[in-house]
């Protein structure tokens, strides 16, 4: 059996799930991978932090942080300082690092995995800015030190992306994509064909806490063109930043550009795409009106989808449905046992 000890850096609605999800799938990880893992290791923002060499009751951190109390009560070392501070004091194996994404730069998630790398933890976020700004850096250092650094929830949330070409997609090329990978705008489109407006779409989609407050990340297509980047960068070997994607959000679809759709039997998508078209690298979010022929008309609600070509697979989907951030946890889980599989 191998024990593992965990750091999380962040523990909002993600770092929370995977808690759950840790203690839920704990006889799984010891009966099916040896795996006996620990919490050693929380710091948040706004809800403090705390440390534990023998593991952290998961059970209570999760009550003092769901009632905005602070985690300090359940640390058995005192700890003052950083983000950076406690990365390096904090006795674990892995830095599970999940805090909200910098769009801009990636900072400061790059910097708590380079710290955790130097520190030699594995590194695993649910954070694209890290993926987007230095993915290979980041991989560079991870490997010079025998380690490992895994980010299978940045994208499509749990569904297997990252793995799926590291692991079973061996020897093939991806030579393009085309999805849906924003599933705000997917949903607020919904809405408008059932005839609410944008600005009611949106209200909407902030009460059921799907959009944020500040909601052009979504409809300007910023959170698509970050994860055209992320595809790009890692799969097609293409480092490119969000900058880098022609982007067009959704606030130019009328009413008017729905209903005629809807005449034709077609619906507008906000439509991913990045790949090789002669000899040029094309990085595109933009709404496109697609027909029943195509894979991405019938993607609904929350959901997501991309399809690849390869050389050796003309065609290959993958649809994710209803995610949560329980979806998102699995992908973190999957990346740790990914990296003590057969170690
Ligand atoms: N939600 C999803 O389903 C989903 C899906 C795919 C990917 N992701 C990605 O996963 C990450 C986490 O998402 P989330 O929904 O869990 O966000 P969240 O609920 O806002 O939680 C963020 C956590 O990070 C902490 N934090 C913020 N700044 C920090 C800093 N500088 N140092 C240390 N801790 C800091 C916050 O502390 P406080 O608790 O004190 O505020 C909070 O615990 C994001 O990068 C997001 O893009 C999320």
């Amino acid at each position: 059996m191998k024990d593992i000890r965990l750091l999380m850096i962040g523990f909002g609605n993600v770092g929370r799930a995977f808690a759950r999800l840790l203690m839920q799938k704990q006889v799984t990880l010891e009966n099916s991978y040896g795996i006996r893992a620990k919490v050693t290791g929380i710091f948040t923002a706004r809800h403090g932090a705390c440390i534990n060499a023998n593991g952290i009751d998961l059970n209570e951190a999760l009550h003092l942080v769901e009632n905005k109390q602070d985690l300090g009560v359940l640390s058995t070392q005192s700890f003052k300082g950083d983000t950076f501070d406690f990365i390096k004091t904090c006795p674990a194996d892995v830095l599970i690092e999940t805090t909200p994404v910098n769009p801009q730069a990636g900072t400061p998630a790059i910097d708590h995995l380079r710290t955790g790398f130097e520190c030699g933890m594995h590194g695993i976020t649910a954070n694209k800015g890290p993926v987007v700004y230095a993915y290979r850096k980041l991989n560079e250092l991870a490997q010079s030190k025998g380690l490992k650094f895994r980010f299978e929830s940045a994208v499509m949330d749990g569904a297997p992306i990252f793995s799926l070409h590291r692991h079973t997609l061996a020897g093939a090329e991806i030579e393009g994509f085309v999805g849906i990978l924003n599933s705000c705008t997917n949903l607020l489109i919904e809405a408008m064909e059932d005839g609410t407006s944008l600005e009611d779409a949106v209200r909407h989609a902030q009460e059921i806490g799907i959009a944020e407050s500040d909601p052009s990340n979504d409809i300007d297509g910023w959170d698509a063109a970050i994860k055209v980047a992320a595809l790009s960068t890692v799969l097609m070997n293409h480092p490119i930043t969000p900058l880098d994607v022609d982007r067009t959000g959704i606030r130019g679809i009328s009413s008017q550009m729905i209903a005629d759709a809807k005449l034709q039997g077609k619906r507008w998508k906000l439509v991913c795409r990045g790949g090789w078209e002669n000899d040029k690298f094309i990085a595109q979010v933009k709404p496109e009106m697609v027909g029943v022929d195509s894979p991405l008309f019938s993607v609904a609600g929350t959901s997501s989808f991309v399809s690849f070509a390869l050389d050796v697979l003309p065609g290959l989907g993958i649809l994710e449905s209803d995610p949560s951030p329980k979806t998102t946890a699995f992908g973190l889980l999957a990346d740790l046992i990914d990296i003590y599989k057969g170690a």
